[in-house]
């Protein structure tokens, strides 16, 4: 009768731990989520702005926003393990980009330029990790 409580003691703190490991997983992948989204949020305006007839100034804000956020990927994924080198070569890739395009996009016409280099920074890494 003793042997069974202190198994299922045993269960109930098992169960108890296998909660928290899986919330703090759970929270990491929405800040994770919430990093991409943002940066999609901010890429779509960035082309809604440079594609529409009325352009008249790139889109600096959002390219702001960008090299922000684009400095988060390398903290935020490395404690779930996406501790691979070339995942961090892909993010210091982005940042270098998004760093220099809020100078760099002068009008419309680069700041086409500056969006096209930012996709294919970001799509680079999709391929192999996404
Ligand atoms: C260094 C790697 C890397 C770079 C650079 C990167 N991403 Fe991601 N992205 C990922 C990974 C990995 C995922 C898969 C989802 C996850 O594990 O969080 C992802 C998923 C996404 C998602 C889907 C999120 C979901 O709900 O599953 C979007 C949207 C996204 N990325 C947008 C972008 C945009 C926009 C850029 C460029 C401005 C970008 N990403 C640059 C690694 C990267």
């Amino acid at each position: 009768m003793r042997a069974l409580l202190w198994i299922l003691l045993g269960l109930v703190i098992g169960a108890f731990a296998a909660i928290s490991v899986a919330n703090a997983l759970q929270a990491g992948s929405a800040v994770h989520k919430g990093v991409m989204h943002l940066m999609k949020y901010h890429v779509g305006e960035a082309r809604k702005v440079l594609t529409a007839d009325s352009c008249k100034a790139a889109p600096t804000g959002h390219f702001e926003a960008l090299a922000i956020l684009s400095r988060d990927i390398s903290p935020v994924y490395q404690p779930i393990g996406e501790r691979d080198e070339l995942f961090g070569q892909y993010a210091e890739k982005l940042v270098s980009v998004t760093a220099s395009a809020p100078g760099a996009a002068q009008d419309c016409a680069t700041g086409k330029e500056q969006l096209g280099l930012i996709n294919e920074r970001c799509s680079a890494c999709h391929r192999d990790f996404k």
